[in-house]
């Protein structure tokens, strides 16, 4: 590891990552493709995967849980969540201005086109509320990024693995068995996932929505596992069977986002109404 190089800087912008993910899953690209292009294209998403994989240790991992799991970071309505993550100042892409919510319509947009469920909608919609975390002052590191377990080994089809080198749970030789501090076929929901904006939607929203968005909302970024078919020995019955709707979530998540800006004054009606349907009133965040 020892270079002389400087250190890429970190992303200009949470939607690098997303970029960055949309060319890792291009269509007719095979995986030694995509690795190559990872590290030689992506200098800085390769950076931020490289602090990613070296903090988000057990011990970090419970603590952020406790910080924000016990949801007392005050109520806002769906719509209040919205304006509030567009407030975030992100916007190194000189040829788009669309704001988080037109992203965040823009996938739901076309769930609703597709003639999916009315939950669906509404989870294409929240998915990725939880960036507030970067409102709260959490690093971009430990809100957007890849997700994976953490308390036993790491799989190597997490993207950049050999960057958990430097991670301190590797030298915890309980965390570095298969099972690590889990029994086997626990669940993945009684898995304690690397922390970031996945965990924390679905912790907010976990009264409002069916078992299927709450996976959509908890495992979207959980790639290793609804792409690639790791971490199977954690798997129960539920996972399996909620596994199919992650993978239909996952193309809304990935290629929906275009240039053009959502009609938001047309939209809302639709979505007034969507949201009292799910979300009556303000939530604890
Ligand atoms: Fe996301
Ligand atoms: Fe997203």
């Amino acid at each position: 590891m020892a270079t002389t190089q400087q250190p890429a800087a970190p992303m200009e912008s949470l939607e690098n990552w997303e970029e960055f993910l949309e060319g890792r899953y291009q269509e007719g690209k095979s995986e030694d493709e995509f690795r190559q292009y990872d590290k030689e294209a992506n200098p800085s998403v390769a950076e931020f995967y490289r602090i990613n994989h070296e903090q988000q240790t057990v011990a970090y991992v419970l603590g952020k849980e406790k910080e924000y799991f016990g949801l007392m970071r005050g109520k806002k309505t769906i719509w209040e969540a919205g304006e509030y993550l567009n407030t975030l100042v992100d916007d190194s892409d000189p040829d788009t201005d669309l704001t988080q919510m037109e992203h965040l319509l823009q996938t739901s947009e076309a769930i609703r086109r597709d003639g999916h469920p009315r939950w669906m909608i509404a989870t294409g919609f929240v998915h990725d509320l939880g960036k507030c975390l970067c409102l709260y002052g959490e690093p971009q590191w430990g809100v957007v990024g890849d997700t994976f377990p953490v308390g036993c080994a790491w799989s190597d089809q997490i993207v950049f693995p050999e960057y958990f080198a430097a991670n301190p749970d590797r030298n915890v030789p309980e965390y570095q068995t298969q099972y690590g501090i889990y029994e086997p076929n626990c669940g993945l929901e009684n898995v304690h996932m690397s922390f970031g904006h996945d965990g924390y939607i679905a912790e907010v929203l976990k009264n409002n929505l069916p078992d299927e968005a709450l996976y959509m909302l908890r495992f979207h970024s959980f790639y290793a596992w609804h792409r690639h078919g790791a971490y199977q020995h954690l798997m129960n019955e539920k996972d399996r069977a909620m596994l199919p709707w992650v993978q239909k979530f996952n193309p809304y998540d990935l290629y929906s986002k275009g240039h053009t800006k959502p009609d938001m004054k047309a939209l809302k009606p639709f979505y007034d109404d969507l949201f009292a349907e799910f979300f009556p009133g303000k939530l604890a965040w």
